[in-house]
């Protein structure tokens, strides 16, 4: 295999030094770590942020009048300054800490979902939705009388933008699309998307929960209402999440839940809710999620999304070529436009076996149904085995895996 100039000039492996758990060895091999999609790795940066902070600067937020607490305030405050930077948003008042993008489509269910629509209005999602994309709005169908609708995606696990747009008449009040799916690796055409929602009068939300690690994201690009992320999957600690939402509707939702920090001032008659982004932050947040996330940030945009874009893409051009050498394996996920992730079936073995085959070798990648059941169901697959890659992945790393697959087939066969 020669090295290419692109992987060259990114110089993967200064960056795998960056993070710790990559020299780890698994059953006496080196670790394959190929679950990104899963949770991604943490440099040491993040690492020695949450150590520092819990080991020299831990108090609580927003309450003390002592050098720590006002500290850590301080670096909570920079975190959600970095989060708006990050994401391009008009102002840090639009960015909410929740537990992760699970949450931050459950708030925006439950608060704006409840307050604003009603029996027999429509919510449209798409075909290849993460059940934290669904559920939730079958959860307010069932509470409420809203109808979900769901826009089918073709045999390459493309959105049919066609039928997207036919669904989109009637009465669709509200849009919630993946940006990039993590089962099947396509990127949605997000900005289009919206711009289309728009124009039928929806209000939406992106799931960015497979999207920001990877690609550059402008949420005033994409236009979008809402946009929702998780910390971990961007090298961040388990636990942060982000919710960005535009200032007026945020202003007019009522609060997610109640409790210190969310209000202005309670009596036993009558309580008034803080400004935002605190009204929907109620209680001790995360502080050193924030914090650990500001620092995973400051990491990633110093690599350069668009450098690691780029050798994601290379990476993925390599790994379908030498994964589709492996005889009788079928990938589940085939768009034009697809993020680094390989998901496949082979023949008739079972992704969990071929998970526990490849485990022995020293290689993480998942298998089952990837928190997206329907998806199995529109390809007909009772679960696939899937490898997600990040920027500290190797083509080295690939033709292991691809090696270990043609084991898989010796033993299948
Ligand atoms: N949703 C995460 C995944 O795709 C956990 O693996």
């Amino acid at each position: 295999m020669e090295p290419s100039t692109g992987a060259k000039a990114f110089d993967v492996e200064a960056i795998r030094k960056h993070f710790p758990i990559l020299k780890e060895r698994v059953y006496g091999k080196p670790l394959t770590y190929l679950d990104n999609a899963a949770t991604t790795q943490k440099p040491q940066i993040v690492i020695d942020t949450l150590s520092q902070f819990y080991s020299r600067e831990n108090a609580n937020i927003h309450r003390g009048i002592f050098c720590l607490s006002e500290q850590a305030t301080k670096r909570y405050k920079s975190s959600r300054h970095r989060v708006q930077e990050f994401l391009n948003a008009g102002s840090d008042k639009e960015i909410i800490f929740v537990r992760g993008t699970t949450e931050a489509i459950n708030l925006v269910v439950h608060c704006y979902g409840r307050a604003f629509l009603k029996a027999g209005d429509e919510v449209l999602i798409t075909g290849m939705e993460h059940h934290s994309n669904i559920v939730p709005w079958q959860m307010l169908a069932e509470q409420t009388g809203i109808r979900l609708k769901v826009a089918p995606i073709n045999d390459r696990g493309e959105l049919e933008t066609g039928e997207f747009k036919k669904l989109l008449t009637g009465n669709v009040k509200f849009v919630s699309i993946v940006h990039v799916s993590n089962a099947l690796g396509t990127i949605n055409p997000v900005k289009e998307l919206v711009r289309l929602a728009h124009e039928a009068g929806a209000v939406t939300l992106v799931d960015g929960a497979q999207a920001v690690a990877h690609t550059a994201v402008d949420v005033r690009d994409i236009g979008c209402d809402f946009y929702a992320f998780s910390g971990h999957k961007l090298l961040g600690p388990t636990g942060i999440g982000v919710l960005y939402g535009k200032k007026e509707l945020l202003e007019k939702m009522p609060p997610y839940q109640g409790g210190g920090d969310m209000i202005r001032t309670v009596t036993f008659e009558k309580t008034t809710y803080n400004d935002l982004p605190y009204k929907f932050e109620a209680g001790t947040p995360h502080i050193a999620g924030v914090i650990g996330l500001g620092a995973a940030i400051d990491y990633i945009r110093s690599i350069g999304l668009d450098k690691v874009e780029a050798y994601e893409q290379e990476l993925l051009k390599y790994g379908t070529e030498q994964i589709l050498q492996v005889p009788g394996l079928r990938l589940i996920g085939t768009a034009l436009k697809k993020s680094a992730i390989l998901s496949f079936v082979i023949g008739e073995a079972h992704a969990h076996d071929i998970g526990t085959i490849l485990d022995r070798q020293g290689i993480a990648i998942r298998a089952g149904h990837h928190c997206a059941m329907p998806v199995m169901q529109r390809f007909n697959v009772p679960a696939t085995t899937r490898a997600s890659l990040a920027f500290y992945n190797t083509k080295e790393e690939i033709d292991r895996l691809v090696a270990a697959l043609h084991e898989v087939t010796e033993v299948f066969r």
